[in-house]
C-alpha cells in the first residue's frame, strides 16, 4: 500500500478544502491508502518547548504520522494572500528537530481553492516556496486552482459536476506518477 496523507489548510468543520479532499481521496488507485492528518491540535511552534525531554505529545504524534506517509496532498484556502497560519505552523512543527524534518523527500501536491474567482493562487505559491525548501518533490503540472468552491458540491458533499471530477482525476493521476517515481 502507498500511503498518502491529506492535509487541509482550513480547520473549519464545513471546510470546502476538506470536502474537496474527501472527493479527491476517492480518485486514487486501489493500492493507495489516504489518511487525513489533523493539524488543528498542534500548539504554536516554540523552540523553547521543543526539545528531547519536553516536546509536546502533539508534535511527536504529528511527526510520526508524517513519517509513515509516502506522499502528502495539501488542500488549502488562501488567507490574506498567503497560507493559513495553522498550515504554516504544521509545516514548521514537521520540519524540526533540525536535520530530522518529517517532510524531507516526500512527494507533494497542492490544491488551492477559494469561494471567489482567484482560486488561492497566492496561497498555492507561498506553500510551494516552503515545500521547495523542505526538499519535497512537488507536482508541477497540472496545477490545481479551484474557484467558486462553495458551488461545487451537492447535498451529500459530492462534486456536482463530472468535469470537476475529471479535472481532479487527471491531477491525481499525475500525482500518482510522481509518487511512483520516488517510491518504487
Ligand atoms: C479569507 N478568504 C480569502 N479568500 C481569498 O481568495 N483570498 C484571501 O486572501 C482570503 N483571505 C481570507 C482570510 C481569512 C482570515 C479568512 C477566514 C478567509 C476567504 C476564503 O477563501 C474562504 O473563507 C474559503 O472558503 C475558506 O476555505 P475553507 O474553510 O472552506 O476550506
Amino acid at each position: 500500500m502507498v500511503k498518502v496523507g491529506i492535509i487541509s489548510g482550513s480547520l473549519r468543520k464545513e471546510s470546502y478544502s476538506k470536502k474537496i479532499g474527501e472527493n479527491v481521496a476517492q480518485l486514487f488507485p486501489q493500492d493507495y491508502e489516504t489518511q487525513f492528518i489533523d493539524i488543528g491540535n498542534l500548539p504554536l511552534y516554540n523552540e523553547d518547548i521543543d526539545n528531547e525531554n519536553t516536546s509536546p505529545e502533539e508534535y511527536t504524534t504529528f511527526r510520526n504520522t508524517l513519517k509513515e506517509m509516502d506522499a502528502i496532498l495539501f488542500i488549502t484556502p488562501e488567507y490574506n494572500r498567503s497560507i493559513p497560519g495553522a498550515l504554516k505552523n504544521a509545516i514548521d512543527v514537521g520540519s524540526r528537530p533540525y536535520g530530522q524534518s518529517a517532510w524531507n523527500g516526500k512527494p507533494a501536491a497542492i490544491i488551492s481553492q477559494s469561494m471567489g474567482n482567484l482560486s488561492g493562487f497566492g496561497a498555492n505559491h507561498h506553500l510551494r516556496q516552503c515545500l521547495v525548501f523542505l526538499n519535497m518533490p512537488i507536482l508541477q503540472q497540472p496545477e490545481a486552482y479551484i474557484a467558486n468552491s462553495s458551488t461545487l458540491f451537492d447535498d451529500n458533499g459530492k462534486f456536482k459536476e463530472e468535469k470537476t471530477t475529471q479535472f481532479l482525476q487527471v491531477f491525481v493521476d499525475a500525482f500518482v506518477d510522481l509518487i511512483n517515481r520516488y517510491n518504487r
